[in-house]
């Protein structure tokens, strides 16, 4: 796990500093947030349900912290109140530029 967590950083650490800034696909990640995150979580403006509990994709990428990093670190660290899942580094790191892409 521990060398899993590494090699995320390495690779968010490298597309961050790379010409585009920011390499991950957040179109891709947007994808894999409906299909894996839409059940709790608001991953978008146009969807109507969510769990009531469950902070939206907006609010989490509007707190102060938040970085992407943070995301993708999160999302292979197993959370107690979320389920794992079962995402690539690269996914992870797609999930957590479509987050970012929603930060105002
Ligand atoms: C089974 C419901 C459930 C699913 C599915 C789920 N989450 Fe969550 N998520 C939660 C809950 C509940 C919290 C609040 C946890 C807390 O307050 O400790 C949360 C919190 C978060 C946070 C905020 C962590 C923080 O400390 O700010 C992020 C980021 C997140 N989820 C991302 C995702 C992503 C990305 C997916 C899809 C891959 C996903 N979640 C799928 C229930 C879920």
């Amino acid at each position: 796990m521990r060398v899993l967590l590494i090699r995320v950083l390495a690779v968010v650490a490298s597309t961050a500093a790379s010409a585009s800034a920011w390499a991950a696909d957040a179109d891709h990640g947007a994808d894999l947030a409906r299909r894996w995150c839409s059940s709790c979580h608001l991953i978008e403006g146009a969807q109507k349900q969510a769990s009531a509990d469950v902070p939206s994709f907006a609010e989490i990428a509007q707190k102060a912290d938040f970085t992407p990093e943070k995301i993708a670190f999160f999302l292979l660290d197993p959370h107690p109140k979320m389920p794992s899942f079962p995402l690539n580094r690269l996914e992870a790191a797609d999930i957590a530029a479509y987050i970012g892409s929603l930060r105002k």
